[in-house]
């Protein structure tokens, strides 16, 4: 089976790359760098062994798109494209919505002219908005705060509506947790530009003294401790899922949706604590007010991948403090 994925060189993609390679796919990968380097497809041969088949460009560019397909007899896509930062998306909002639905619709419209009717979408746990009920179900009420979430709900609008015009189509929709760590070779992991949005990227650079100190935005939720609590989940283990989705896309037509996370909360000072722990490396932070739109705690419900996909989330909370900070530690710039 030849799988497309969009979004190749980016850091679920990357991950996702190594294990579709493992489990004996045919890749093809396209990224136009907007978030990632061209060295990744180095490392990536390093660990898998094969040189990747891999196109530079913007999934909105049609042309060039339609170029892969021609070129390339493709079974399935995984769409990673897409931009990510929740607080840019509030700054740039037609910029996010331009390039996340554009190449989406691209896409989609490229998939259907070379009659490819599998994909495997990344949303987000973010749909879910401020949950009402934890753990939270795919049968949640979906909501969103800002311009990167309402990406996400409108894209899968779109997906069910295409489902709906063309019931011959297989579409998986993956509602990520929180993905961290990195690959145990050090050669791939989370590398973002700037000044990260993400609390791990964060901890890491100041693990690293990149960064003076962690800022915690704020210690009086109605949390266990008091600061945020999120679904964390090892970034191999969320490569797998897709690699059980698109087994399970491959067999069943349909559209569905379904979480992945480990179904465990952790929160942010417990994270801090077990990073430090772990690593042997001060981590230190300051308390600072909430930051507007953040909830108190969000983690999964993951009956339903278990279930019907078949896949669980198996590493742990200690291998995704160590593969993060050894990532960093074997690149240090
Ligand atoms: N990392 C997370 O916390 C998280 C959580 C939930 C969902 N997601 C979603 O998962 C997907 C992958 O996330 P990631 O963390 O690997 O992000 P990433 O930024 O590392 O990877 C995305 C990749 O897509 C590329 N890209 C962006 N727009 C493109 C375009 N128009 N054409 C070609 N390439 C393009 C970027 O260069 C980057 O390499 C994204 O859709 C993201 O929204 C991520």
């Amino acid at each position: 089976m030849k799988v497309l994925v969009t979004g190749g060189t980016g850091y679920i993609g990357s991950h996702t790359i190594v294990e579709l390679i493992n489990h004996g796919y045919e890749v093809v990968a396209v990224d136009d760098f907007s978030n990632s380097k061209p060295i990744v497809l180095d490392k990536l041969k390093e660990i898998t062994g094969q040189k990747i088949n891999f196109y530079e460009l913007d999934v909105c560019d049609k042309e060039k798109l339609r170029r892969v397909f021609k070129e390339n007899k493709i079974d399935a896509v995984i769409h990673f494209a897409g931009y990510k930062a929740v607080g840019e998306s509030v700054e740039k909002p037609l910029m996010y919505y331009r390039n996340n639905l554009d190449s989406t619709i691209t896409l989609l419209e490229v998939m259907d002219e070379f009659e490819v009717r599998k994909i495997v979408f990344s949303s987000s746990a973010t749909v879910y908005g401020d949950p009402e009920e934890l753990p939270i179900k795919e049968t949640a009420k979906l909501s969103t705060t800002n311009p990167y979430g309402s990406t996400k709900l409108f894209i899968e609008g779109i997906l069910k509506d295409v489902y709906i015009s063309n019931n011959n189509y297989s579409i998986a929709i993956l509602r990520y947790f929180n993905p961290v760590g990195a690959h145990p070779s050090g050669l791939l992991g989370e590398d973002p530009n700037g000044i990260p949005n993400n609390l791990m990227p964060y901890i890491v650079k100041v693990a690293n003294k990149e960064l003076p100190h962690l800022n915690i935005f704020g210690n009086d939720y109605d949390t266990p401790d008091g600061t945020g609590v999120r679904d964390y989940i090892h970034v191999i283990d969320l490569a797998l899922g897709h690699i059980s989705a698109l087994e399970y896309i491959d067999k069943h037509t349909g559209i569905d949706y379904y979480n992945l996370g480990t179904g465990q909360g952790y929160s942010v000072l417990e994270m801090v604590s077990a990073f430090s722990e772990v690593n042997k490396v001060a981590v230190p932070y300051e308390i600072a007010p909430r930051r507007e739109g953040d909830i108190a705690m969000c983690y999964a419900d993951t009956t339903k991948a278990k279930q019907v996909l078949n896949w669980e989330a198996t590493h742990s909370l200690q291998e995704m403090v160590e593969s993060a900070y050894n990532f960093v530690v074997k690149n240090q710039k």
